[in-house]
């Protein structure tokens, strides 16, 4: 039994408190005694224990109510509990409230010794469990970070793959990633939203993998039947993710990245917070990147006719908030894609 315990007695009963302290002080233990709560509140304050043996009656308060008050000043503390009445049900209680331990009065010093030994085995397993917690929460806090890695791997491997199949927007996905990323700290998304809005607009024409390169590299004006093949990408781009747990989050921003803030976009018409917060994002520097960048069908324009593009359709095409969020960034940096911080 180790006499290393650090003991407090907490008693109404003096008489108690200095048999009992000094039977376990001439073992060895180190012991402080209080009559009052207020006193034995102090001396968790002052002093470091490991054990507290406390009387249930203790005037006004009870000794689970103390053990309450103690926990909030050091929550390691455990608790015996010392009562007349050795009811069942207060036994229960005091175990329920916190205490590790019961005895009941009158008590010799043998029951005294018996609850240290029984705490002590408990703390030791409490000491058994954090530790293999600790080591759990490390190992998944590692898994959890490969995933991140392999994650992210997938997602500009799947971004190369929709720039190769649409020569004309090479490096677009991560343009319109960087612009979105721009715009969600100009809008002071959360994290988490932000790294959401980050993997969307990386991904957003992933559907156009499933597009003809004939279509998809057609010099000139579309037919109707071509334009609606175009304007399936967003399912399309839902279909190929559906099955990836990991991209669940993100469908609906795919699904909805060519709705108009007016209602008159597609695949479903929605309008202004109907269509979710990522998507009008998205939808603002898709069309930035999409002015700026040479087209099969015509060149490039500036920034400033991008930009007064995206004022002429505020509220029409574009959500006027994300608008001036986006032009309130200045200067824009109009990126080429040597340009782009590593990370996109
Ligand atoms: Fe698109």
């Amino acid at each position: 039994m180790p006499t290393d315990t650090r003991i407090l007695l907490v008693d109404d009963e003096e008489r108690i408190l200095q048999t009992y302290s000094l039977l376990l002080e001439d073992l060895g233990y180190y012991v402080r005694t209080a009559s009052q709560p207020e006193g034995a509140l102090r001396l968790v304050t002052q002093d470091k224990f490991d054990l507290a043996f406390i009387d249930q009656f203790l005037g006004a308060t009870t000794g689970l109510q103390l053990i309450q008050e103690l926990s909030k000043i050091d929550p390691e503390l455990y608790y015996v509990i010392i009562t007349a009445n050795g009811s069942a049900g207060l036994a229960v209680e005091s175990l329920k409230k916190g205490a590790s331990d019961f005895i009941t009065k009158p008590f010799f010093v043998a029951d005294l010794l018996k609850s240290i030994d029984h705490v002590t085995k408990k703390r030791e397993l409490d000491k058994e469990k954090k530790k293999v917690l600790l080591t759990l929460e490390t190992k998944v806090s590692e898994k959890t970070e490969d995933m991140k890695k392999t994650y992210l791997e997938v997602l500009s491997s799947l971004a190369q793959a929709i720039e190769k199949r649409d020569h004309g927007t090479y490096g677009h996905c991560r343009r319109v990633s960087y612009y979105s990323s721009l715009i969600a700290n100009a809008l002071d998304l959360k994290e988490n939203e932000k790294s959401e809005l980050k993997a969307a607009s990386m991904l957003h024409d992933i559907g156009k993998i499933g597009i003809s390169d004939i279509i998809l590299g057609k010099q000139g004006p579309l037919t109707k039947a071509e334009m609606q093949t175009v304007r399936s990408h967003p399912q399309k781009g839902v279909e190929i993710l559906k099955p990836l747990k990991q991209f669940k989050s993100i469908l609906p921003t795919i699904l909805h990245h060519h709705e108009n803030y007016d209602g008159s976009g597609y695949p479903y018409g929605l309008a202004e917070r109907n269509i979710p917060l990522s998507a009008r994002v998205i939808a603002v520097a898709d069309t930035y990147d999409a002015i700026l960048s040479n087209r099969p069908y015509r060149s490039a324009s500036s920034h400033n006719e991008a930009v007064n593009e995206l004022i002429k359709h505020a509220g029409k095409q574009f959500d006027p908030n994300i608008v001036r969020a986006f032009i309130s960034l200045k200067p824009i940096n109009i990126a080429t894609l040597s340009e782009l911080p590593a990370q996109f």
